[in-house]
């Protein structure tokens, strides 16, 4: 494989996970958490930030795909709902009603993912709704979306490694890095 251009460490996404471990315990009041990942980017990042956080924890997963491209004939259909672009493929296995849930996505990008899982998680009632995001390109968001807790902002560029992927490939990659070439 040749050599990626290296975005950001291991050793600099170990440190921040710490520092945001203590935040989101700190911000918890002692009480029990849920975390849900959304598959698969978040998979890594979620297994790293449970162990960092201090209080009483479980996790699930939930997973989503976009359709991509929109067809002819359905720019409607978008501008009314502009979250149609995405759909569940994995529901969570438990109602979150009255839970602390805590969303954990691999990188917060036009908003469009995230918005869908905020409306869909919140209709369970939950008694509390956070989002951490490792990652943030906020220069491509398209709908108003922040999350509570970021790991690291980054610049407008395709990034793998540690969770996220380009066609499946480089998940593995223990740093994260810059792929050239590729649009978001
Ligand atoms: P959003 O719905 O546009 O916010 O996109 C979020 C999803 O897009 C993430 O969960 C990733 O799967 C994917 N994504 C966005 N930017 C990147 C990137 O730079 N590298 C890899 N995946 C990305
Ligand atoms: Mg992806």
């Amino acid at each position: 494989m040749n050599q990626l251009k290296i975005l950001i460490t291991r050793e600099q996404i170990a440190a921040r996970i710490v520092e945001m471990g203590r935040m989101i315990a700190a911000d918890s009041a002692g009480e029990p958490v849920i975390f849900v990942g959304v598959l698969k980017g978040a998979a890594i990042f979620l297994s790293d930030l449970v162990r960092a956080v201090e209080l009483q924890a479980t996790f699930e997963f939930i997973g989503v795909a976009s359709y991509g491209r929109v067809a002819a004939g359905q720019e409607a259909t978008l501008a009314w709902d502009s979250t149609g672009e995405v759909r569940l493929t994995k529901d969570v296995d438990q109602s979150l009603r009255g839970k602390n849930v805590i969303l954990v996505e691999d990188i917060l990008d036009t908003g469009l993912t995230l918005t869908f899982l905020k409306r869909l998680l919140l209709g369970h009632q939950p008694k509390s709704f956070r989002v951490a995001t490792l990652l943030d390109k906020p220069s491509r968001r398209k709908l108003a979306i922040e999350a509570d807790y970021v790991g690291f902002t980054i610049p407008d560029e395709f990034v793998v490694g540690y969770g996220l992927d380009y066609a499946e490939k480089f998940r593995n990659l223990p740093d994260i890095c810059v792929l050239p070439g590729v649009q978001g």
